[in-house]
């Protein structure tokens, strides 16, 4: 059975629904989310977690309406003056993946000061991906690759040297990751980082996503057996792993299609 996870990663949505629910504006979901994170960031803390993952604002979700894109932005940087201190004093520290130089000069300064200030901090990971999307990810990440290899073919890029590149590259693969809102896709979040990654959807939406909620999460994390690509049998006993070479292929005479 699987462990407790070091690293889960979120996908924070129905904060639109759960406004609509009580007749609120969408941008009142958003406010109660952004005070659900700080929420999550204590219970994540409390449980023992060392990576938490957050996904704030997709590379989509500039196509939203222009009140709520700035509110987002709003809360984000809000976020940053009302939060960074008491994460420095709880050795959190943060970093925000995705594509920041699409943002107002005021939020991406603070962005940059907020992780230099947690820069030491160890007791918990916390990383927001804003204007973050996976396939841009990728791509980044072959690009760098290219440049920091001038000389070398892209035949020789390799996953390792791949996922060295990543936004993430200082991260270990998140093993669990959480969407809430009732939907169940992954929406262009951490796609190469989450190949074998046990996917929970909850139709909670997420201001009320509480520690209740993510210790049931971790509950069914538990009793998840992790085959990488092996059968169960090999999970219980180790020693059965098989390297199987290609050149000893022989059909089996009783084995048929049906
Ligand atoms: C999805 O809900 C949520 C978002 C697009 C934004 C998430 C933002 C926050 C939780 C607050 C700001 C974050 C920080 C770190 C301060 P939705 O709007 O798609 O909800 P819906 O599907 O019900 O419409």
């Amino acid at each position: 059975m699987a462990t407790q996870p070091k690293h889960i990663a979120i996908i924070m949505d129905g904060n639109g629904r759960w406004a609509k629910q009580r007749l609120m504006p969408r941008t009142v979901g958003h406010a109660r989310g952004a005070a659900n994170v700080r929420q999550t960031i204590k219970a994540a803390h409390a449980l023992g977690l060392r990576y938490l993952t957050l996904f704030a604002f997709s590379s989509e979700n500039w196509r939203r309406p222009v009140e709520e894109v700035s509110a987002l932005m709003g809360l984000f940087l809000q976020y940053l003056e009302s939060e960074v201190a008491e994460m420095k004093a709880a050795g959190v520290r943060l970093r925000v993946i995705g594509d920041r130089s699409a943002f107002a000069p005021l939020l991406q300064s603070r962005i940059d000061q907020a992780e230099q200030d947690t820069a030491h901090n160890d007791n918990l990971h916390l990383t927001i991906a804003a204007n973050y999307g996976g396939q841009w990810d990728v791509l980044s990440a072959v690009r760098a690759w290219q440049a920091a290899h001038p000389t070398r073919s892209l035949q020789e890029l390799d996953a390792q040297g791949l996922a060295a590149h990543l936004s993430t590259a200082d991260l270990p693969d998140p093993e669990l990751l959480i969407r809430t809102g009732g939907e169940s896709r992954i929406s262009n979040f951490l796609l190469w980082q989450s190949a074998y990654t046990e996917l929970y959807f909850t139709d909670l939406h997420w201001p009320d996503f509480d520690e209740t909620a993510l210790k049931k999460a971790l509950s069914w994390y538990a009793q998840r057996v992790r085959r990488f690509g092996r059968t169960d049998e090999q999970v219980l006993s180790p020693s059965t792993a098989g390297h199987f070479p290609a050149q000893d292929l022989v059909i089996p005479k009783d084995i048929k299609i049906g």
